[in-house]
């Protein structure tokens, strides 16, 4: 941590490296002086007078009121009430007062969470994926596929936030948990890269596999629509029509995109974690699941109020179409655990896995005030839930600075 006394100590180091050139006697201060000012001061040059003239001049014209446009000098200051999630007229540039809590205890609890990539030790991981018959076929397909589908995904949810959702959501406290979860997923994607890169996997085959592979780049594909349809240049929110598809975006990113796509896989690399396989690989994956899944609820939360906020948006018409929404992301889902497991791997296999994902699907449309579509699915992964579930995940937050000071292990139980 940086402490003004070695800031000082610096300055006195500098000054006293002999000098070869001869040395200008200076007289000493005062003391009653002001601390002594460099004897450089005041002995530079401008190389360009003209040049800071003209900005002078520039400034002299600068019209204040212009440049804050939409601020309203003089109006009122901001109130709580005037402060909503989309369609917001409220000063955008002030944080407080906050009104969503939930939100800015989301981006205190995501900063708390910060972890880099390098901190985790592939030794172990470098050696196995070398070795001939450390993993099985399957397993290394499982690996694969993981990577090659997260190193992508990452950068589209980042995308997203950026380009498409950033600007319309008009609420401080949301945007400063977003700038927060767009920095999480530039981490993530950075972790894919550190595995990639430390396995020395071959880097064209893994970052395009979304545009290769078919259950993958379906995935994507499906994810990337969303995107698109809010990145327009002339899309803007504000009427029924706009403001639902703000909210398909939303759903799409948040309860399938990073609540279902992310399933499969991360199970089946925690899975080869409790067995002892990869624990590098799979302990950057379970860090990356803490975050998502404060990021899925974070969404559900945004969703929701916007729902309160706005009621007319919820039609029973597009009830169903989000339904319906969450149901294709099962389906892609499905169909990307057949084709990760031909055969039962790491005590899973696609029939298994179905049925968690229908729990999962389930789970997702409750979160939204949907009806399941999977009544009675089973979690058949309990050991998934104990890793996500928000209780446990705020005990983990309340712990784990010191665990993480200290470079505690993760622990697979
Ligand atoms: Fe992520
Ligand atoms: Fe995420």
């Amino acid at each position: 941590m940086l402490n003004w006394d070695e800031f000082h100590d610096d300055e006195t180091t500098t000054a006293e490296v002999p000098s070869s050139k001869p040395q200008t006697p200076v007289s000493q201060p005062e003391p009653q002086a002001e601390p002594a000012v460099s004897e450089s001061a005041g002995q530079y040059k401008v190389a360009d007078e003209d040049r800071v003239a003209r900005a002078r001049k520039s400034l002299e014209e600068l019209d204040v009121a212009a440049g804050l446009e939409e601020l309203e000098m003089g109006a009122a200051r901001i109130e709580v009430d005037d402060k909503q999630m989309i369609n917001a007229r409220a000063d955008l540039n002030q944080l407080v007062p906050f009104k969503y809590e939930w939100a800015w205890q989301k981006y205190l609890d995501g900063s708390a969470n910060h972890w880099m990539p390098q901190e985790v030790n592939m030794n172990a991981d470098i050696a196995l994926w070398k070795s001939q018959d450390g993993l099985t076929a399957d397993e290394r397909r499982i690996v694969e596929r993981s990577l090659g589908y997260f190193s992508t995904a990452d950068s589209l949810v980042a995308n997203n936030l950026v380009l498409a959702l950033y600007r319309l959501i008009t609420n401080p406290e949301c945007r400063q948990y977003l700038l927060r979860q767009a920095f999480e997923e530039a981490i993530h994607t950075h972790a894919y890269q550190y595995c990639v890169e430390s396995l020395a996997m071959d880097e064209g085959a893994v970052f395009n596999m979304y545009r290769e592979v078919p259950s993958v780049a379906a995935k994507s594909a499906w994810s990337l629509k969303h995107t698109q349809s809010l990145a327009r240049a002339d899309f803007n929110t504000g009427t029924t029509e706009t403001d639902q598809e703000l909210l398909r975006n939303l759903v799409a990113f948040y309860c399938v995109t990073e609540g279902i796509f992310f399933y499969c896989g991360f199970s089946q690399i925690l899975s080869m974690g409790r067995r002892n396989k990869m624990t590098g690989v799979a302990e950057q994956f379970q860090y990356i699941l803490r975050d998502e899944s404060m990021h899925l609820n974070f969404g559900v939360d945004m969703i929701n109020q916007i729902k309160i906020e706005n009621p007319h948006l919820w039609t029973p018409e597009f009830q169903d179409e989000c339904t319906q929404m969450i149901l294709e992301g099962t389906e892609l889902e499905i169909a990307y655990a057949r084709d990760t497991m031909p055969r039962g791997v790491l005590g899973m296999n696609a029939a298994i896995m179905e049925e968690y994902l229908h729990f999962i699907c389930n789970r997702r449309l409750a979160q939204i005030g949907l009806k399941e579509q999977f009544p009675g699915a089973q979690n058949p992964f309990p050991w998934m839930s104990e890793i996500i579930d928000l209780r446990k995940e705020k005990n983990f937050f309340e712990t784990r600075v010191t665990e993480y000071q200290v470079g505690g292990a993760l622990s697979w139980d």
